[in-house]
């Protein structure tokens, strides 16, 4: 199965966004991940809509928002003015979210919904049918570095047997390391948010990396 590689540049060493989103463009991945946090729906703020436009100014790769926002409804208007090719929105953080995700495919942007640690895919399951994308958090949102929580698998598992009747892509976020996605694509995940762990602040090149990771 073809991976889905999507780098979080939540997790970028260096200050000059512009440069290093071209050379992140140029490794091969497939899918920028941009974290956007409002200090309230998680203990942590970032990014700002100046640094998406920049994204979206040097790169024609597509971009996914990741909203860990309260009521993020408010603001899928402005996010398709910048660009976003993909809203993942955390179904909790709506009164109701499948309004909200039909608002944003008919902005031409895919939704994704995006489920916590804590959160069974029975609360969700009743999404699967109008959603392109689920995330797995396989940490806590908020913050980048965190250790994955294995306890989170059987769920994964779970949903890889579920997705047969569905077209969405599963991606996992959170703590992946090469090892893990090794295990997880044995076991039919596709996609990967990549972290310091595997692709950034590494000795090798992005593009090494990238080349190895897809012939893994
Ligand atoms: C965590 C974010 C992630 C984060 C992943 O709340 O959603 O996208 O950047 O970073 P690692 O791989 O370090 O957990
Ligand atoms: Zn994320």
């Amino acid at each position: 199965m073809e991976k889905i590689l999507c780098p979080s540049l939540l997790n970028l060493t260096s200050d000059a966004l512009a440069e290093e989103v071209r050379k992140i463009d140029k490794s091969g991945i497939d899918i920028f991940h941009l974290d956007v946090m409002d200090g309230n729906y998680v203990p942590n703020f970032g990014m700002s809509f100046h640094e998406i436009e920049t994204i979206r100014r040097n790169t024609d790769k597509l971009l996914d928002l990741h909203m860990m926002m309260k009521s993020p409804h408010r603001y899928i208007e402005r996010y398709a003015e910048c660009g976003i090719d993909i809203i993942y929105i955390h179904p909790d953080s709506e009164i109701v979210p499948t309004e909200i995700l039909a608002m944003v495919r008919n902005y031409g942007i895919c939704p994704g919904i995006v489920i916590n640690p804590g959160v069974s895919l029975e609360s969700v399951k009743e999404l699967f049918p109008i959603v392109d994308y689920v995330l797995v958090m396989t940490v806590n949102p908020g913050f980048a570095g965190r250790d994955y929580l294995p306890w989170v698998e059987p769920k994964i598992e779970q949903l890889v047997k579920m997705r047969k009747a569905y077209h969405f892509h599963i991606v996992i976020d959170g703590g992946v390391t090469w090892e893990i996605m090794e295990r997880l694509s044995r076991k039919g995940v596709e996609g990967y948010v990549l972290g310091k762990q595997t692709y950034f602040g590494q000795t090798e090149p992005y593009e090494e990396i990238v080349n190895k990771m897809r012939l893994m």
